[in-house]
């Protein structure tokens, strides 16, 4: 039996009319301790739209905890997860997505942690290696066969959202090493670490951050092209990786 992976969807990327490639696509719901959370799966894929069918939930009320527990309840142990953002770095061209090597929590009042009773002092993720490189250099890899243009590394700021931020928020955020900005990467990210899951994020710039252009604003063209081979590229990293070439982060 083949082992099953997810993709995490974000703004924009909705499957699985992209994903379907001919095999049978249902939906499931998952009861967790957290709450219901559907997905749409082959027998080996899971597609996680992270903002729930339809896109009805925003950034800062995500039921992050219920869509990992779900993942990791249905034998999710590698993610491959897509986020919009916005570029703080002038280096970082838009719709060039970025595979991500590391990250800034600047989000608060979320559900971020598995680990409310820490038992036999079991509670802390080690972050030293957020994305898995194994996932990140298929990407890298199957991004290439597809003549998809992407830029290896870059540090995403986590921002609570759903405001936009001020210009003096990018310009801090830019100092403290950030690249791309948005809105969801954290607590998923470290929520799937906790759970002893690969991870690896693929993110696609929409807009330069607040204070580099006179408004926020978003771009489509040259967007739309890329989304449909992000996907592709995402599966063919999950598809041309195992479980075991990837080592969970440990828990201390
Ligand atoms: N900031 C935060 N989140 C975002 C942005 C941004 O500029 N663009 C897309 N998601």
């Amino acid at each position: 039996m083949s082992e099953i992976t997810a993709l995490i969807g974000g703004t924009g990327i909705y499957a699985p009319g992209n994903i379907k490639e001919g095999r049978v696509v249902r939906r499931e719901t998952v009861s967790t301790p957290y709450g219901d959370v559907t997905v749409e799966r082959t027998d080996d894929l899971i597609f996680l739209n992270r903002h729930a069918p339809n896109h009805s939930v925003p950034p800062h009320k995500v039921n992050y905890r219920a869509n990992i527990k779900a993942l990791h309840m249905l034998g999710v142990r590698r993610i491959c997860a897509t986020f919009a953002v916005g570029s703080i770095n002038g280096d970082f061209e838009l719709a060039v997505p970025v595979i991500l090597s590391d990250f800034i929590d600047y989000s608060s009042g979320r559900e971020h942690s598995f680990f409310d009773k820490i038992e036999a002092s079991k509670g802390h993720v080690d972050m030293s290696v957020p994305f898995c490189p194994v996932l990140s250099g298929a990407l890298e890899r199957e991004a290439k066969a597809r003549n998809l243009k992407v830029r290896r590394g870059g540090v995403y700021a986590s921002t609570n959202g759903p405001r936009f931020e001020s210009p003096a928020e990018i310009k801090a955020y830019r100092k403290m090493g950030a690249d791309v900005v948005g809105m969801t990467l954290c607590p998923e990210l470290p929520l799937a670490l906790e759970l002893g899951m690969s991870y690896a994020g693929l993110a696609f710039s929409i807009n330069w951050g607040a204070g580099m252009t006179p408004n926020i604003e978003l771009v489509h063209e040259g967007v739309d092209i890329i989304k449909d081979k992000m996907l592709h590229v995402m599966m063919a990293a999950l598809a041309n990786t195992k479980d075991a070439d990837c080592t969970p982060a440990s828990i201390l």
